[in-house]
């Protein structure tokens, strides 16, 4: 070992995610430890036969777990939207128009003000257990616009995501195909340098099938991957052309078919679920039973965002994931963890395995189950992120 080496022992109950270490899906081991060197976990295994190590953590029977991979949110932006939550709790409905609130306050901030909104947003999440989060464009919708939220936003995670196509822009109203043709050609030119997916809202009031189709096939072209904010607000297509275009992952899938179950089922497209959309916009939630029982790949992300969705906590969405769409403790974890790294195509997170980065969460709970059973508790102990004890 060449790098500076820390052991954690005492671990009461160890999340691997990984089956062939341990019990079940999570892979579960009980009085465990890990060794961390430099960025990666050097050692799992049983606490009797660790190894030793220059600096030594002991967990007390506390439970550890991969740190949490939160695959969709939206981070690079100025201003909130208080009085628009305040309505919609009073009976007015959510729309995608809400968008074009935050993209005015967002273009009038300046560089500064939104790289200290998202450094402040990146480190609630880690606080709370959140190593990697991807962060996606959307709220500037000019090219200057797009392309410096993506330059920050790079500055912060390798995860970003070229969204121009988020609403169309409030200067193409009355020209949506011309606002598209932006979004295929310069923007993306200027964008796709610091991105590495692509992303559309494909819903009623954003972007319609052919749109999303074109935006997702010039992104393609230019290098980028696919990942699609699908069947949110009502049933469409984005679903369907997230599975037929190869997509990472299609998001929300709150209103599918049972053609749109077996479509993701049958392909490699993750669907990740977003629980805090529907709290915050008081949706019905999907089902993640539906489509977990039919196969499907499911991830868990926080969607943060001024608008729909103003939570970075994972924990939150794992207890609503469990108290509401049907999933048990063990798969809203997994999907809260794995499932991020699956709608990342990342190996390297969201286990606890030899050769993977050392992200960790230590919970002060002695099991993986608490993050539902313990509702709005703060049960960070510690958190490592690529070896570093960041909490
Ligand atoms: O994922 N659905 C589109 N985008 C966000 C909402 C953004 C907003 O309302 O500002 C979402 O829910
Ligand atoms: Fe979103």
């Amino acid at each position: 070992m060449s790098t500076r080496t820390t052991l954690i022992t005492g671990i009461g109950s160890l999340v691997t995610n990984d089956p062939g270490q341990g019990a079940g899906p999570l892979g579960l081991l009980t009085d465990a430890a890990v060794v961390i060197d430099g960025d990666t976990v050097a050692w799992v295994g049983p606490a009797a036969q660790a190894p030793a190590a220059d600096e030594r953590v002991d967990a007390e029977g506390r439970a550890l777990l991969p740190g949490f991979v939160d695959s969709h949110a939206h981070l690079v932006f100025a201003g909130d939207r208080t009085a628009e939550f305040n309505a919609r709790m009073s009976g007015q409905a959510y729309s995608a128009g809400g968008i074009r609130t935050t993209v005015a306050a967002t273009r009038a901030a300046s560089d500064a003000e939104l790289e200290a909104n998202l450094a402040g947003f990146v480190r609630e999440a880690v606080r709370q257990g959140t190593t990697t989060i991807e962060c996606k464009s959307g709220y500037g919708l000019t090219v200057e616009d797009e392309a410096r939220a993506l330059r920050i936003a790079a500055g912060y995670t390798p995860e970003t995501t070229y969204l121009g196509a988020h609403v169309v822009a409030p200067e193409y109203a009355e020209d949506p195909g011309g606002y598209v043709e932006l979004v295929t050609g310069e923007m993306l030119d200027a964008c796709a340098p610091h991105a590495r997916w692509v992303d559309v809202f494909c819903e009623k009031g954003a972007f319609d099938g052919d749109q999303a189709r074109a935006v997702l096939t010039a992104g393609i072209e230019k290098g980028l991957t696919p990942r699609v904010h699908a069947n949110q607000l009502t049933y469409g297509p984005g679903v369907q052309l997230a599975v037929e275009l190869g997509a990472a992952s299609a998001d929300h899938c709150t209103h599918l078919t049972d053609e749109d179950v077996a479509a993701l089922a049958g392909s490699a497209t993750v669907a990740t679920l977003l629980p805090g959309a529907e709290f915050s916009t008081r949706a019905e939630y999907p089902s993640g039973r539906r489509l977990l029982d039919a196969g499907a790949v499911v991830a868990l992300s926080t969607d943060c965002n001024p608008g729909s969705s103003f939570t970075s906590s994972m924990a939150f969405c794992i207890a609503v994931a469990v108290r509401e769409m049907g999933m048990t403790p063990d798969e809203a974890v997994w999907a809260a963890t794995a499932g991020g790294a699956r709608a990342l195509r990342r190996t390297d997170v969201g286990t606890v395995a030899v050769g993977a980065r050392a992200d960790l969460l230590l919970l002060d709970a002695p099991s993986h189950v608490h993050l539902a059973y313990r509702p709005g508790v703060p049960l960070t102990a510690a958190v490592w992120r690529a070896g570093v004890r960041e909490v």
